[in-house]
């Protein structure tokens, strides 16, 4: 093994305790084939080759592992969508995949209420009705302090867990505290069967006013 040992100095070796109280460091020879001096130690010489070599295996152990975890999580903050901006989205379902209307509604009868991951993200209640999904989904955060808001089947109605909020099963504000009714999007099938979602920027018609969401 190396070790440094300075020029006139003796090494130091192990730490005894003798009978008497005070602690007593006890010098010990070494063998001289295990040292050297700090000027008999020198570090061998690095090529230019070599030393870039060594700095792009770097840069590489660093850069990959980092882009690999970045991707991901960046990619997480793109909208999911076949348009521009603010344009139709793809519903997607739980495993992120395309919602399709026909397999859709095979699973989901008339009057069930189910959460698509929406527009931005935001978990979205496809409407299914007697004809088919209804040409709107219901954006399920609540408008008082944010809950997801659930569905209750056997009282019709949006139920906040949260403060009580209750909303009819269109969204409609029922009971406060909210202030708001639910979100609306626009939910149509295009020539793929994909149900696409798109902000709804008409006239709400659960009460005839104007969107507050726009
Ligand atoms: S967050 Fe829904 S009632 Fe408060």
């Amino acid at each position: 093994m190396l070790a440094f040992r300075t020029p006139n100095r003796p090494s130091w070796g192990a730490v005894t305790r003798p009978r008497a109280r005070a602690l007593r460091v006890q010098a010990t020879a070494a063998p001289e084939a295990d040292f050297c001096t700090i000027e008999e130690y020198r570090e061998p010489p690095i090529s230019p080759e070599k030393r870039q070599t060594l700095n792009l295996l770097l840069a590489a152990a660093v850069t990959l592992p980092t882009a690999g975890l970045l991707g991901p999580y960046a990619a997480s903050f793109v909208p999911r969508s076949s348009g521009g901006a603010g344009g139709p989205q793809a519903a997607a379902d739980a495993l992120g995949a395309d919602v399709h209307a026909s397999a859709w509604l095979a699973a989901h009868q008339p009057g069930d209420r189910s959460l698509v991951q929406g527009l931005k993200g935001d978990p979205t209640y496809l409407v299914v009705g007697e004809m088919g999904l209804e040409k709107y989904g219901v954006n399920s955060i609540c408008t008082h302090l944010g809950c997801v808001v659930p569905w209750n089947a056997a009282e019709l109605k949006f139920m906040c867990p949260c403060h009580g909020s209750q909303y009819d099963a269109q969204g409609k504000k029922v009971r406060g505290p909210a202030p708001l009714s639910l979100s609306l999007a626009h939910a149509d099938v295009d020539e793929r069967d994909v149900v696409m979602l798109s902000p709804w920027t008409d006239i709400d018609f659960r009460d005839g006013s104007e969107p507050w969401w726009t």
